[in-house]
């Protein structure tokens, strides 16, 4: 009987060696800034109550009308694989009542997410994603810190090729003065019914419409910069002010609409100039309304979620990946079951002692063993066979330049992390 194999769902993203060494790079990068800014882990469940994204992500983003996956659990319950992290993030602060604890609460996450999305390059229906979230502080600093630690994240990569875009959505008096002429704008235009729906619920929505004709007309529509209260202008300017201090460029873009409608004052977003469609490696902002909405108390918050499948394909467009080239530090080769023992044995001592150490289990002929070892990408290798057992000796190989010296087996570690 032949079996038929069975492939991976359409369009989620995966990586097996030899590329999971880049992505897991990519990503250990890419939020290494926040660890060292203080940010703390939080480990969250990949489904939640189907409730908490319609409610929080918003019933007229494109996320919760037609991307999520949703489904009945075997109790009859809603549950839904999480779209994005920050809903519960939010859920959890307020479950676990780190909202009535020292603030800002600040935590950082990493994990897969899932939007039912068309697949292409780039864009995924399983995607990875890091993120961070500062909940309980209203101060235009911690925005301009959590836009510096994202743009550290792209630096470590060493992407160069990205801008960032920023705006500002004000304050709830803002955005309702302009929500009322956008509104009086959007009468006039002649729509169909989906689309003044949407509208109904959030005509921001409106300026990421792709359709060209939809585009045009709003080239005119006004814009909530325009806006802004003087309290809301002076955040923004002051934002801009700590940017501009950090050396770190940014370009206003007062269309700029995030996909997701829990956003208010500072939002951005991070664009890479090589990625052809789904060039958004990053993006985020404030969202001072999330918690009260899910049942909180009324703190204000902000953070990111950067695309680890994006960056790491801009790392590729960029050539610009550097993971340790070398999988193993040291391959032992031992030549018959004595042998083998005594390999297992320093195998661990010098794994102890944090040397990557493989051993060539196969007992296959020593010219075989030699390729297996070329091939393992180990920087060092050792054959251990009757001569250096009796002579307590091995010859240590640099695979970089074929550099061979005699080292007493005893002495092997100190060797090691000498040469390491
Ligand atoms: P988002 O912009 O929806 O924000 O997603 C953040 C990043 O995830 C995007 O910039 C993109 O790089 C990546 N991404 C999104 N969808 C896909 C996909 N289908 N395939 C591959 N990559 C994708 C959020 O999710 C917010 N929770 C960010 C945030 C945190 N805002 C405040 N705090």
């Amino acid at each position: 009987m032949k079996y038929e194999k069975i492939q991976a769902p359409k369009g989620v993203s995966e990586y097996a060696p030899p590329l999971s060494a880049a992505f897991e790079w990519v990503r250990e990068s890419l939020i290494a800034p926040a660890k060292l800014a203080g940010y703390q882990l939080i480990e969250l469940p990949v489904f939640e109550d189907t409730a908490l994204f319609s409610r929080g992500v918003g019933e007229s983003t494109d996320v919760v009308s037609k991307e999520m996956y949703t489904f009945e659990d075997r109790g009859g319950r809603s549950i839904t694989l999480r779209p994005e992290g920050t809903a519960g993030v939010m859920r959890a602060v307020i479950e676990n009542g780190l909202d009535r604890g020292q603030l800002p609460v600040k935590v950082w996450y990493s994990g897969q997410f899932f939007r039912a999305e068309r697949p292409q390059a780039g864009r995924y229906r399983q995607f990875y994603q890091v993120g961070i979230e500062a909940i309980g502080l209203d101060d235009p600093a911690i925005d301009a810190e959590v836009i510096a630690i994202a743009d550290q994240g792209f630096k470590a990569i060493g992407l160069r090729n990205y801008r960032l875009e920023i705006t500002s959505l004000g304050d709830a008096n803002s955005r309702a003065a302009h929500r009322v002429d956008l509104l009086k704008f959007i009468a006039k235009l002649n729509l169909d019914e989906a689309t003044n729906s949407r509208a109904a619920i959030n005509p921001l929505r409106l300026f990421d419409d792709k359709r060209p004709e939809m585009q045009a007309a709003m080239q005119s529509a006004p814009l909530l910069l325009d806006y802004l209260s003087p309290e809301s202008l002076a955040n923004f300017a002051q934002v801009k002010k700590y940017l501009d201090q950090l050396g770190i460029s940014y370009q206003v873009n007062p269309r700029m609409v995030r996909g997701l409608d829990y956003y208010t004052g500072t939002t951005f977003e991070f664009i890479h100039e090589d990625l052809g469609a789904q060039s958004g490696i990053g993006g985020g902002g404030r969202y001072d309304g999330l918690m009260e909405i899910l049942g909180g108390q009324s703190l204000s918050g902000i953070g990111f979620g950067l695309g680890v499948d994006r960056a790491l394909l801009a790392a590729q467009a960029e050539g610009v990946i550097s993971p340790d080239q070398f999988t193993s530090d040291l391959f032992i080769i031992p030549l018959g079951d004595d042998q083998k023992s005594l390999a297992l044995t320093l195998a661990a001592q010098l794994r102890g002692v944090g040397i990557r150490t493989e051993i060539a289990f196969g007992d296959r002929a020593l010219k075989g063993t030699m390729k297996a070892a070329d091939k393992s990408g180990s920087r060092y290798v050792v054959i251990i066979g009757d001569d250096e057992v009796a002579s307590g000796s091995v010859e240590l190989k640099r695979m970089s330049d074929g550099t061979i010296t005699s080292v007493k087996i005893s002495e092997l570690q100190k060797a090691l992390i000498g040469a390491l």
